[in-house]
């Protein structure tokens, strides 16, 4: 195979320091015959937003480049928020170009928390950015420490050299977006909504008052009337987007503490608002940057369900619901922080009147379930997802992790089926019945149906 040229866009804020990273030097080192050349975009986001040259510098190089590496570190289920402004730099820079038909991998490191919407993500982008897309390699944090793993990053890098020599094709996999927004004018408004005295926050990132974001949020308000405040994030002091230090896993103490005003906020609006209403316009296949680093920057919280109970809803302008992976990281999102997510709305295919009424609805929709004290079950995005925070912060992330695990032993979440005695002890008692097959044909054959729905119907009965 002729030596190929390999960029390595890296998406850790860490830079060098990156666990994702050690997996791109292990290629390295077993793939010599390539030239490789890596960027820490994310890390040095300010250079590359502020040195054009710098910038053109990397778009270069990804022109030059027979493949191009997107080694990202999974943040809230997407790719940490400076990866996403260096994505956003590219298509407002009009640099898309330089991207076009050279191959393209994704490869994260994780603890599995909804790795595959990060990828579905960057799937979509480099789709869009008319790349070869050629898979997703998504490991276990630490599973460069197993032999067996390390062979199977080798069979994903050489699978991916191969590609590119053989001009493979790839199919697309997601559509192209289509924005079937029309610019919304709300009509008058009839009634209110009743919050019953419970603090409704709209948070927005709307960059201009008649934008149809800024009209919805402007009627959501309305509806509201006092009830709500509006804020718009970017009149937040935020420093900088989450550096993945970590120093928060002691006792939530951030590296950003006393520098700007987002802790502060967060602590005082954010927790303290019964109803949270999110609101963003789609900026290439997810919100802003600038909301990812709010979000991002949520993480001195660690793992705890900060938002219980809470009614959360969001308000989006442009196509969401073109991509199920967003729906599926907002209702994610909302479930793990034991919240009920009401509702997405968007501006998308609904003409004024129609999304007058869906708006008011939607409001309406948030009172009543803040005054049933309403939080649906949850689906398998937060049981699933609970299962992998618990059992990390029992175990990998007990250190550094330390007010998590406080906080876990305190209220109950570590809720192993190992103590379930009684449950072990039934269905240990069965299975040694089940061996006699007259007793296993009765249980199998005739009682299993009625078993099941006996302590159900009993309860229906009481
Ligand atoms: C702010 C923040 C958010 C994170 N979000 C996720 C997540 O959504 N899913 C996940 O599996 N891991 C998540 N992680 C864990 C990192 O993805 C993981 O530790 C990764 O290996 C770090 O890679 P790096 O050293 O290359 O930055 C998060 C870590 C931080 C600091």
């Amino acid at each position: 195979m002729k030596p190929l040229k390999i960029v390595v866009l890296n998406g850790s804020p860490k830079g060098d320091l990156s666990v994702t990273m050690q997996y791109v030097e292990y290629v390295k080192k077993h793939a010599p015959g390539h030239e490789y050349e890596s960027f820490n975009v994310s890390q040095l986001i300010n250079r590359v937003e502020k040195d054009r040259k710098y910038f053109d510098s990397i778009m270069e190089s990804v022109r030059r480049a027979d493949g191009v590496i997107w080694a990202f570190p999974l943040y809230y289920m997407l790719v940490p928020a400076q990866y996403k402004r260096f994505i956003e730099l590219v298509f407002e820079r009009g640099a898309a170009k330089a991207f076009a038909g050279k191959y393209a991998v994704s490869l994260s490191t994780s603890i599995h928390f909804f790795d595959h919407t990060a990828h579905m993500y960057l799937n979509g982008i480099c789709d869009d950015l008319g790349m070869e897309y050629a898979g997703q390699y998504s490991p276990y944090m630490f599973d460069l420490m197993k032999a067996p793993e390390r062979e199977r990053l080798m069979g994903f890098a050489r699978g991916f050299f191969e590609s590119i020599a053989g001009r493979r094709s790839f199919p697309r996999r997601t559509a192209p977006l289509v924005v079937n927004t029309s610019a919304y004018k709300p009509g008058k408004l009839v009634q209110q909504v009743k919050a019953g005295g419970r603090r409704v926050l709209i948070l927005t990132d709307e960059t201009s008052a008649s934008s149809s974001l800024a009209r919805m949020t402007e009627r959501i308000k309305a509806l509201f009337g006092d009830a709500a405040e509006k804020f718009n994030i970017n009149d937040l002091e935020m420093k900088g987007a989450c550096l993945g230090c970590i120093r928060c896993g002691y006792d939530g103490d951030c590296a950003y503490a006393g520098k700007d005003g987002y802790i502060d906020f967060f602590n005082e609006k954010v927790k303290g608002a019964d109803m949270l209403i999110f609101c963003g316009t789609i900026r290439d296949r997810y919100l802003s940057a600038r909301w990812k680093t709010f979000i991002d920057r949520s993480f001195f919280n660690n793992h705890q369900p900060f938002l219980r109970g809470k009614q959360m809803g969001y308000c989006v302008s442009g196509p969401a619901g073109q991509m199920d992976y967003l729906g599926e990281v907002f209702e994610a999102h909302a479930e793990m922080m034991h919240a009920n997510l009401v509702d997405v709305v968007s501006d998308e295919g609904a003409d004024s009147k129609a999304l007058d009424r869906i708006l008011s609805d939607f409001a309406g929709r948030m009172c009543a379930a803040a005054d049933a004290g309403y939080v649906r079950p949850r689906t398998f995005l937060g049981v699933g997802g609970t299962k992998i925070f618990r059992d990390e912060i029992f175990s990998h992330m007990r250190f550094p992790f330390r007010a998590d695990h406080e906080y876990y032993k305190k209220h109950g979440m570590y809720d192993f089926p190992q103590k379930k005695f009684k449950m072990r002890a039934i269905g240990t008692a069965m299975l040694l019945l089940a061996k006699v097959p007259r007793i296993r044909r009765e249980i199998y054959r005739k009682q299993i149906k009625p078993g099941m729905v006996a302590p159900l119907k009993a309860v229906v009965a009481r």
